[in-house]
């Protein structure tokens, strides 16, 4: 597989972990080492800024990008010891109104133009773009990235999601597309027969790049604006997604002992 520098996450969904998964994907990428930049697609629910604790440092963002500003002028490094990880925050629904009809664009061509100046911009080496539930964003933009990270939960009516966010994306130029599955409760595929994932990589016809199990210590991170403990098993998750996209082999649980241990489960 050619290398991959640059990332959507997306969902038909709203509230399924995109955003969660967009930074929890460059948390790990500046982890390991890797220039990121997260970039925030989404003009409803945007987010970042929040989950990163930046809404007060947040003076530039994604509108900025019409004009001759440079792009490393806009971004925000949210947290300290972590010079690597880089925010473009998004812009709201109304300053992209207001843009659509000052440059006599469409919603979609200019959210695309702006994406594909910040692509073009030489400072990362990976890039992770968030997008909102309706799809509109990421169809957009679809074809000016390497992978598309579709992210679904383990309810059916999110699976399903998946599915039909999978086939529109495709339409829409996606070249690759693999399945994230988030907040993956493992007892509960027994008891409340909840989707497992094999079924979950069936119904959503997608190849699986990992699970991210439910960490209720990553919701009050997120509340306090900050990261999960990199021995979480949230954070475990994220790093061996990212590793993989990198093109190692990691095991499905690698670094989750208590997950490992009931692997057959999963499935
Ligand atoms: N692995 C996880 N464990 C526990 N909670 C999680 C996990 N992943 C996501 N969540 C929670 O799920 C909720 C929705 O997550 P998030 O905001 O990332 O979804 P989203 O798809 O970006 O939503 P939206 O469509 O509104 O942008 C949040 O409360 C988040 O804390
Ligand atoms: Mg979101």
């Amino acid at each position: 597989m050619p290398a991959i520098r640059r990332l959507l996450v997306a969902s038909s969904k709203g509230g399924v972990g995109k955003s969660t998964t967009a930074l929890g994907l460059a948390a790990a990428f500046s982890d390991l080492g890797k220039r990121t930049l997260l970039v925030d697609l989404d003009t409803t629910s945007r987010s970042l800024d929040l989950l990163t604790g930046s809404a007060d440092k947040a003076l530039f963002g994604f509108g900025d990008l019409f004009t001759e500003k440079p792009v490393e002028d806009m971004l925000l490094t949210p947290f300290a010891d972590r010079p690597e990880l880089m925010l473009l925050c998004a812009m709201t629904g109304r300053r992209l109104r207001e843009l659509s009809k000052e440059r006599g664009m469409s919603a979609d061509e200019l959210l695309r133009a702006g994406v594909e100046r910040v692509l073009d911009w030489d400072g990362y080496d990976m890039l992770v773009c968030d997008t909102g539930g309706g799809l509109d964003a990421a169809c957009a933009a679809a074809s000016c990235f390497d992978l598309t990270l579709v992210v679904s939960e383990q309810s059916r009516t999110s699976i399903r999601a998946a599915e039909y966010a999978a086939s529109r994306l495709e339409r829409a130029g996606a070249d690759r597309m693999r399945l994230c599955i988030c907040s993956f409760d493992l007892d509960a595929v027994k008891k409340e027969h909840r989707a497992g994932m094999i079924e979950m990589i069936d119904s959503s016809f997608l190849q699986c790049v990992g699970v991210v199990p439910f960490d209720k210590n990553l919701q009050s991170a997120q509340d306090r604006g900050e990261l999960p403990a990199k021995r979480s098993p949230s954070a475990a998750a994220y790093r061996n997604i990212a590793r993989r996209i990198l093109g190692y082999e990691v095991p499905l649980f690698d670094g989750m002992p208590s997950y490992a241990s009931r692997r057959k489960r999963a499935l």
